[in-house]
């Protein structure tokens, strides 16, 4: 039977019982403050109705408020909500809590022990909440949500719950990705080959510096046994024939094991040490090696990060900005420092027209990640001449000698 395309401007039928009441965010350029959102954004929401009690799963953004009220009150009044459930307390999902506690003041608010405290820290509501355990069950009549802790997806306080008898699974953020949902709710619904790479994108970024986390959940689950017919994550589209299609390439992403790929990330002022990246990036591909090449001025960090995922080795360029590494390229070394980039192979060209060498300054950041520091770290004058270049060749040969017998990233 052909679907008909799923208006997520409503709230939207699942299965008999369950429905999305999130909302779709065209109004906020970034993510976290930091991550493009050229596609819009979702924070998904849902109803699980027993026949005596009904729970509502996560929240929203802040200024959706009155778009998410609506939406849940197409399937029950707010006040009537039995029991409000957090699995995770990011502002994404919970930024409207102020207005929907006002709203339903007999609901009883649940979330992990971790959760409580950070709903006291950020509202000041952590009286309100009941603590719920790894393995408790809730009861809503005919139907029963069963609280499973999965820290660090990507906060500590992070836990799924699973709807038992229809095998539904609600994973906070873990299977998520960057988008509104204006092809529909369900992933069938889209073109998903378009999709993954935001997938990635939001992986990469996101939960970049909980990659571990992810592979062991996933073999936690999968070992569970307890199955999946439909996923419903925190972002992104409803799986309800494939919940594989997704957790397969979560799992193959964040193993994050090494390829033949390179990122190049190069800042220029004048252009120079682009020239010099262009020489590097020209001998990485006559070895063989896929390139891709970042201008450190205009790339979308987001975009970076997503392709850092089963990257082999890392080349940064940079000139030198007021005696200092410039600042376009340093925000890359403050990122890929702070989502773990470590152990990974590393090559260097700089630019010390005013006679001041800032290798050692991006040293502290590679040391810092515990980088492999490939030979030479070339240091050029402006464009390079024929000895610069035959050094940044040199430093292309070792770089591809260097990912020779690569294992995992760390
Ligand atoms: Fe979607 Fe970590 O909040």
């Amino acid at each position: 039977m052909k679907n008909h395309k799923s208006d997520t401007a409503k709230a939207v039928k699942i299965i008999d019982g369950v429905w999305w009441v999130g909302v779709n965010d065209h109004i906020n350029p970034l993510f976290e403050g930091m991550w493009a959102l050229p596609n819009g954004m979702s924070y998904n929401a849902y109803i699980v109705r027993g026949k005596e009690k009904t729970a509502l799963i996560e929240l929203s953004r802040n200024g959706f408020a009155e778009d998410f009220i609506a939406k849940v009150e197409e399937v029950i009044p707010l006040a009537d909500i039995d029991y409000i459930i957090h699995n995770h307390l990011e502002p994404d999902h919970s930024g409207i809590i102020p207005i929907i506690y006002e709203k339903c003041p007999q609901a009883q608010v649940l979330a992990t022990a971790k959760g409580k405290n950070f709903l006291e820290q950020f509202y000041g509501e952590g009286d309100r909440v009941t603590a719920v355990k790894d393995g408790d069950a809730l009861d809503l009549g005919g139907r029963t949500l069963r609280f499973l802790n999965y820290p660090w997806l990507h906060w500590p306080d992070t836990m799924f719950t699973y709807l038992v008898e229809e095998k539904v699974l609600f994973p906070c953020d873990a299977f998520g990705g960057f988008g509104a949902l204006d092809q529909g709710l369900f992933a069938d619904e889209w073109d998903l080959e378009a999709y993954w790479p935001e997938a990635k994108r939001y992986l990469g970024t996101i939960v970049a510096s909980y990659l571990g986390h992810v592979v062991k959940a996933i073999d936690k689950w999968i070992k569970g046994g307890m199955g999946i017919n439909i996923l419903c994550p925190s972002h992104g589209p409803v799986y309800r024939n494939n919940p594989m299609s997704i957790i397969s390439r979560y799992q193959e992403w964040a193993k994050n094991e090494r390829g033949d790929k390179v990122v190049m990330i190069v800042g220029s002022m004048w252009g120079s040490t682009h020239e010099m990246g262009a020489v590097v990036k020209h001998r990485l591909e006559n070895n063989g090696l896929e390139v891709k090449y970042f201008d450190a001025a205009t790339a979308e960090p987001g975009q970076v990060l997503g392709e850092m995922l089963n990257v082999g080795a890392v080349v940064f360029g940079a000139p030198t900005y007021d005696a200092n590494i410039y600042p376009r390229l340093e925000y890359f070394l403050m990122l890929f420092r702070s989502k773990k980039k470590n152990g990974l192979p590393v090559a260097t060209f700089t630019q010390n027209s005013w006679k001041v060498n800032i290798t050692p300054k991006i040293n502290v950041y590679l040391e810092a990640m515990k980088s492999r520091i490939i030979p030479p770290q070339v240091v050029g004058h402006g464009s390079p001449d024929a000895e610069v270049k035959k050094e940044l060749e040199l430093l292309a040969d070792n770089l591809t000698a260097a990912m020779k017998g690569a294992g995992s990233v760390s």
